[in-house]
């Protein structure tokens, strides 16, 4: 809560081209927020920095992701947009949190598992005190609600930890914040391997349907979708493959589950595959339009940048020199 105002906060990094994955699970939900609650979406490039990354792609993504943004329907005048390097505050406040979190706990965090495994040669203290950073991300806006994809729950649950913790010894320090994770959008899975999460940084890119795929290419990768040897479209334990196609149309047509396995009663994976092809590529036919249109306008997105940063410096500032002051940070301004 801000001054009266439910918040919500989230973040995508800028460390590979967005997938229908970041869209069904995150972005696609953050402009139900906007007429409610005050709103936050930061690009985090500090977070992205934890893998190498080519500074120039970096650089280039920076602006495209929040051309996506911009696109898929956040408006500048009611949501909070901007660059997390661009707020100091985060990074501040990161380290003041890092002194208030528990080594033992870190080492839980399944995600830092992921990637320390991933990433063996470049196991860097950033990649293990990530969810501290991403806690400050959330911590400074006093937030409410994170939408977010089921990956990032147990990061959010630690952001919970970490604010209590805080709360206890200095009351009411922090908003304590709830993710929201949608129901079917909650972890898209490989179109190649459905057993794992379909990811940005997958190196198969058949396995991905990137947010701006053209339709050929969209409706191809469904098509050459692994499956299951059974021709029912049904939802059910095992069928890895068909209960993420099912989660992906239900989330861009709003059905359920029931009314998808009447509509393909009968037909077989062949028409079912090509079905979810043209719903994921109709939806997100008006957000590519958009989006080639932001993007060709770079003054402005970086007008965008400066006036984002400069709405949530104002905000981060606050929670910020609140804290500093309970812990007994001199303030001499
Ligand atoms: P990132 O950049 O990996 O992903 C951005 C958002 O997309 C969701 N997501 C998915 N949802 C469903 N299915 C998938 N296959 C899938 N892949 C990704 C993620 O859950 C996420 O919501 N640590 C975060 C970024 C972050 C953040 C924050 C988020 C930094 N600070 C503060 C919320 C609040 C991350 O790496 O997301």
């Amino acid at each position: 809560m801000f001054n009266n105002q439910l918040v919500s906060f989230s973040g995508i990094q800028p460390s590979g081209n967005l997938t229908i994955g970041n869209y069904l699970g995150a972005l696609k939900n953050f402009a139900s927020y906007s007429e409610k609650y005050k709103c936050f979406y930061c690009v985090v490039d500090e977070h992205a920095i934890t893998v190498r990354q080519n500074p120039a792609d970096l650089r280039r993504r920076t602006y495209e992701t929040l051309a996506l943004y911009l696109a898929a329907g956040l408006d500048p005048e009611k949501n909070t947009l901007y660059v997390q390097s661009h707020v100091h505050e985060h990074a501040e406040l990161a380290w003041i949190l890092n002194c208030f979190t528990m080594f033992g706990e870190l080492s839980r965090m399944t995600q830092f598992k992921d990637k320390s495994a991933k990433h063996a040669d470049n196991i860097n203290a950033g990649l293990f005190t990530y969810p501290v950073l991403m806690a400050a991300d959330i911590l400074l806006y006093q937030t409410d609600v994170v939408p977010v994809g089921i990956d990032q729950k147990q990061h959010v649950e630690i952001c919970r930890d970490i604010a209590q913790r805080l709360n206890q010894i200095y009351p009411d320090l922090f908003t304590v914040p709830e993710p929201v994770i949608p129901v079917h959008g909650q972890k898209i899975m490989s179109l190649a391997e459905p057993t794992k999460k379909m990811s940005k940084s997958d190196e198969n890119v058949n396995a991905v349907v990137y947010i701006l795929d053209d339709r050929d290419t969209i409706v191809r990768k469904f098509r050459r979708a692994v499956t299951d040897s059974d021709t029912v479209v049904r939802y059910a334990e095992g069928k890895d493959g068909i209960n993420n196609l099912i989660n992906i149309y239900s989330s861009f047509t709003g059905k359920n589950t029931e009314e998808i396995e009447r509509e393909f009663d009968g037909k077989g994976y062949g028409d079912f595959k090509v079905a979810v092809g043209e719903v994921c590529a109709d939806a997100l036919k008006p957000v590519q339009d958009k989006y080639y249109e932001i993007l060709s306008d770079k003054p402005a997105l970086e007008a965008q940048m400066k006036k984002g940063a400069e709405e949530a410096s104002y905000v981060a500032r606050r929670t910020l020199s609140k804290v500093q002051k309970k812990l007994g940070f001199v303030q001499v301004r």
